[in-house]
């Protein structure tokens, strides 16, 4: 048993949905020691049938009975979760946020003790169990909370822990990656179509082989590169697509992306903030 026995989701939307799944299937906690916290009736009830896991409409309840909080409502919605429980919360509590972009020491800012917080930045792939979480520690939690975090977070998929500066970096790779993949698949689907294959086979080509790629970067020891190399022969065709991605400068424009979302990320923060 571990030194947190009861865990209260404040917020039970998808995300919380998802960790509970992972939870459960993991027995990390028995779920008569975990209650969900919501604004929505149906959704709590949908859950207490679907998990068998109690629940409440009242986060303070949630909260006084719970030694972990988990803030699983969206960032818009977090200061009006502090005033509700802020200064509820305890030291020998522990706060673990997924809200995007909300620092710790904004969470800080509205207790009355020092509570540890830990901010976690997850990804959609943890509705499969496959996500890979960053996580980053406040100023009152010490690396006994983060270890339990980091515990908890790998009930859904890989975890990785890092500086809290660079959560909105990290952000643009885990949180938006989803899309970028989705996006690469959707453009080579529609390719593929435009060079005679039905749509079916041209989705099942690009997955199957997006699957097979991932397979090689894990379970290898070569790099990205030497792997592209080994498909790329010279006067071959694998070159004559890269020669095209490189005359689109593609190279240049993912590193744009990826400035781009990080820069929206530290808005979107001090937007969230005021
Ligand atoms: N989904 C993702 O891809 C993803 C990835 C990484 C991180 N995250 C983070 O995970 C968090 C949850 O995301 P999600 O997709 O699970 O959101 P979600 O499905 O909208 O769930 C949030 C739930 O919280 C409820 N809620 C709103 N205000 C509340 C309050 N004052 N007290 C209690 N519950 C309240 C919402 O009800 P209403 O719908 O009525 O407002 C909703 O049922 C977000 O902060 C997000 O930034 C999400």
């Amino acid at each position: 048993m571990h030194d947190f026995n009861k865990l209260c989701f404040i917020g039970a939307g998808n995300m919380c949905e998802a960790l509970l799944a992972g939870i459960i299937s993991s027995k990390f906690f028995p779920v008569e020691n975990i209650i969900l916290s919501d604004i929505r009736k149906q959704r709590l009830k949908y859950l207490e049938e679907k998990y068998n896991v109690k629940t409440t409409m009242d986060n303070k309840e949630a909260v006084k009975v719970s030694d972990i909080i988990f803030f699983s409502v969206k960032p818009q919605n977090i200061a009006t979760v502090l005033e509700e429980v802020g200064e509820l919360l305890r030291s020998d509590q522990m706060v673990i946020s997924i809200a995007v972009g909300i620092p710790t020491y904004f969470i800080e800012s509205y207790m009355k003790e020092e509570v540890p917080v830990i901010r976690v930045m997850p990804n959609t792939p943890a509705l499969f169990q496959s996500a890979i979480s960053v996580l980053s520690k406040g100023k009152y939690a010490n690396d006994k909370h983060l270890n339990f975090a980091r515990e908890l977070l790998s009930c859904v998929g890989d975890v990785d822990i890092l500086p809290e500066k660079l959560q909105n970096a990290a952000a643009a790779i885990n949180g938006c990656g989803p899309a970028y993949f989705f996006y690469f698949i959707e453009s080579l689907v529609d390719a593929g179509i435009s060079v005679g294959l039905n749509k079916d086979i041209a989705k099942k080509l690009a997955v199957q082989t997006m699957e097979g790629s991932v397979k090689m970067l894990k379970e290898s020891d070569k790099s990205p590169t030497e792997l592209r190399r080994m498909v790329t022969s010279p006067g071959g065709t694998t070159i004559a697509a890269l020669e095209q991605f490189e005359k689109g400068a593609i190279r240049y424009h993912i590193l744009k992306a990826i400035k781009a979302a990080t820069n929206r990320a530290e808005e979107l923060s001090k937007q969230l903030m005021k």
